[in-house]
């Protein structure tokens, strides 16, 4: 018989998949990264189990204590099935421009919410930063993940995601292509494929509200980069420890617009049912058009499943609220 032991062992080894409608006007082969596999139907989990037995194995998270951290949603699903199957009590904060599938979502998995205002500074003690590290503090047993800074993050890539592309490929992968939130995707495996082949170029896929690109040009942290955007999991009003600018060759920006728009293309035209950073995903693959040549080999990881926007990019109500049709 061959059988997983407990879900956590079925996290990792997911499939790349070929696109071939919605990158036919380029020259290469563009393969996608697809994480939904995952059972928590992110990317997220491999980090999320990462991070919780890098604390067990340092004595932080004791037996029965409980997880505190703030989540767009995945890392908190990824948090959930870590804590279940290792019996942990779980306390997710999140910031209220998620989707409500994702918070329904994370309160069927047994965590308790804590949904915060979106619009408020970082340190302002109503953010959802400061609440996950406020409620950790206050919590006897409480230990407080922080995705953000945290180096789990990006070594789950390191082991994980970046030798699956490397092995799937053949070794023969040009280009990696991703959206960027925390940086532990890009870090991790962008450090694991230039470690194997320093000429594979690593692109990060941010948007109009974010930081980073900014940032990565010109040194400049610039807060009059930041205003309020819709696409969920990427971009950042402040600079995680996770994002390591140094293996990253450049940043592409992608409208909300342009992410809901070709998160429904991505559904339509490949079957792929994939939330909006792989919208912003493929459309940073399209924009960097000129820089893939013929035998190139451009792998695009996406994130998270539809399923967690079917209120938003795949209800034609919202699409003509937000303003992104007619
Ligand atoms: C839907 C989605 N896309 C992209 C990202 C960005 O990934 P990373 O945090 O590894 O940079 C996240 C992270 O939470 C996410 O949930």
């Amino acid at each position: 018989m061959k059988y997983a032991e407990n879900i956590l062992e079925t996290i990792g080894n997911t499939p790349l998949v070929k696109l071939n409608k919605l990158t036919a006007e380029l020259p290469c082969l563009v393969l996608a990264k697809y994480e939904t596999f995952n059972p928590g139907n992110s990317v997220k989990d491999r980090m999320a189990l990462q991070i919780v037995e890098d604390a067990e194995a340092a004595g932080i998270l004791k037996p029965g204590g409980t997880i505190v951290e703030g989540t767009s949603g995945n890392t908190g699903m990824g948090l959930a099935l870590a804590a279940i199957v290792k019996g942990y009590n779980l306390i997710c904060v999140i910031s209220d421009k998620q989707s409500k599938e994702k918070v329904d979502i994370l309160k069927a998995m047994g965590s308790e919410v804590h949904v915060c205002p979106t619009d408020v500074e970082p340190d302002d003690p109503r953010s959802y930063y400061s609440t996950a590290r406020r409620l950790a503090k206050e919590i006897p047993g409480a230990w407080y993940v922080n995705q953000y800074d945290n180096p789990s993050n990006t070594k789950a890539h390191f082991l994980s995601t970046g030798p699956e592309i490397w092995e799937q490929t053949d070794g023969k992968i040009t280009h990696f292509v991703v959206g960027v939130g925390t940086g532990g995707t890009i870090s991790g495996v962008g450090k694991f494929l230039k470690s194997k082949n320093p000429d594979i170029k690593i692109w990060g896929v941010d948007t109009y509200g974010s930081v980073f690109k900014k940032f990565h040009e010109t040194g400049i942290f610039d807060k009059g980069e930041i205003y309020p955007y819709v696409t969920e999991g990427i971009g950042e009003d402040i600079l995680p420890k996770n994002v390591n600018f140094d293996i990253i060759d450049g940043f592409t920006k992608v409208t909300d617009k342009d992410a809901a728009f070709y998160t429904q293309r991505l559904a339509r035209e490949e079957g792929f049912f994939l939330g909006n950073s792989a919208g912003a995903a493929i459309k940073g693959v399209l924009q960097l058009k000129e820089h893939f040549a013929k035998d190139d080999v451009v792998v695009v990881l996406f994130h998270d499943h539809g399923s967690r926007y079917v209120g938003k990019m795949f209800n034609d109500d919202w699409m003509r609220e937000k303003g992104f049709i007619e």
